[in-house]
């Protein structure tokens, strides 16, 4: 018997498991002792909250060697960007410890499909008309937050690349992150920074309260039920100002996150300077996230389709604020599927900074070339994204880190 320690997004398929670390209620199985071996349980070990698992390379396979340790491009851990936050969770690693990008993904996966669980308790819980308890997310927020820290390209990546399946909840979870790393180009306080992951998360509390058919409904609205979905900040702000611990900004943006800033927006229509700072970061970061996102009945667009298509809605957003947020933000997220002028569809594994609209690719693996490869980007020409949903590739959440870990230069 040979027994390892492993963390969670180590393990592979074939490895036999031997146990877990931490609490039962913290992994998805009802037994510890078994090989793994299919995908979809593979995702759940990736997806738990563990501390580790346990794993017998006697009666599995063993596992690879760890990634080569290397630092994220400085510019985005800029000298702006404030240390480690006094209150990070104690199971996160530590941030003074640089990890490999893929370690990074894999962690930003976990902590995102842990809160969108999260997120969907409490939107559950307001149907049922019960309280929020704002005390109870905050430890979400703070994992959000360390996991940013460590590198905002990997989480903020994966909040893009969600599914239309559990569109709000993961929304909520994408808007708080993107307010966090706003909140960090900004140069808030931690408990600034905070504040407006929380308020990000909260931002659309109101849905909650919608009609589900509307809520639900594959298609666009008609006028009518519009009308009724534009009643949510309001109906969203009544909630939380009942609702103990709730920080004026989250009241704020809840309230104010589809005003404009040329008084076009709604529920008042209030303009400029009389929006808080809090509910005109939050207007760009609820946007963004929609535009990027696919819908049922909608591809998503590029983020570099999004940022000029969104430059040119002239008096919707704070111009200056328009430009710290594109700061802020990476162009392709990484682990994006693109279709390229080619034909081929590859996946993103890197990022150009002297062009972000052509960054490192590998293509994936399709009937006429079975191997994947890196691509010339300077060459290839990116057409639209792709969703992995859309080209019914099987597997692809595990192949996905498979092949970051394998091309990321
Ligand atoms: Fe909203
Ligand atoms: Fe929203």
């Amino acid at each position: 018997m040979a027994l390892r320690r492993i963390a969670p997004e180590q393990v592979q398929l074939g490895m036999y498991i031997q146990g877990f670390d931490g609490s039962w209620l913290d992994h998805p199985f009802w037994r510890t002792r078994f090989v793994l071996d299919k995908e979809r349980d593979l995702i759940r070990v990736h997806e738990s909250a563990v501390d580790a698992v346990i794993i017998d390379d006697a009666l599995g396979i063993a596992p690879e060697p760890p990634p080569a340790i290397q630092r994220e491009p400085s510019a985005w851990q800029s000298p702006a960007r404030p240390a480690a936050p006094a209150w990070r969770p104690a199971a996160a690693p530590a941030a003074a410890q640089p990890q490999s990008f893929a370690s990074s993904y894999a962690r930003a996966g976990r902590v995102f499909g842990k809160s969108k669980r999260v997120i969907s308790a409490v939107y559950s819980d307001v149907r049922l008309g019960k309280a929020i308890k704002t005390e109870k997310l905050m430890p979400m927020v703070d994992e959000i937050t360390s996991s940013i820290d460590e590198n905002p390209r990997a989480f903020i990546s994966i909040a893009q690349l969600k599914s239309g399946h559990e569109y709000t909840y993961m929304h909520s979870v994408a808007v708080c992150a993107l307010m966090i790393n706003l909140a960090r180009e900004l140069r808030f306080s931690e408990a600034a920074v905070r504040d407006a992951g929380m308020a990000g998360l909260l931002h659309d509390i109101g849905k909650a309260l919608m009609p589900v058919e509307i809520l639900d409904k594959p298609g666009e609205l008609t006028e009518e039920e519009f009308e009724i979905m534009k009643t949510h900040p309001m109906r969203g702000h009544e909630l939380l100002a009942k609702s103990s611990g709730v920080s004026h900004n989250a009241l704020e943006v809840c309230l104010r996150h589809h005003e404009r800033f040329d008084g076009q927006g709604y529920p008042d229509g209030l303009e400029g300077d009389r929006l808080s700072l809090f509910a005109r970061m939050s207007a760009l970061c609820d946007v963004y996230d929609a535009v990027t996102s696919e819908r049922a009945y909608k591809r998503p667009w590029t983020p570099t389709e999004s940022v000029a298509r969104m430059r040119e809605w002239t008096g919707h957003f704070d111009p200056e604020m328009f430009e710290i947020f594109i700061r802020s933000v990476g162009i392709y997220p990484i682990g994006a599927l693109v279709r390229l002028k080619s034909g081929r569809v590859a996946i993103v594994t890197g990022e150009n900074r002297e062009d972000p609209t052509r960054p490192p690719l590998a293509s994936v693996p399709d009937a006429l070339h079975p191997e994947s490869e890196r691509l010339d980007s300077a060459v290839e020409e990116i057409v639209c994204m792709e969703s992995a949903e859309g080209l019914s590739l099987e597997g692809w959440e595990s192949q996905r880190t498979k092949l970051i870990r394998r091309f990321r230069s």
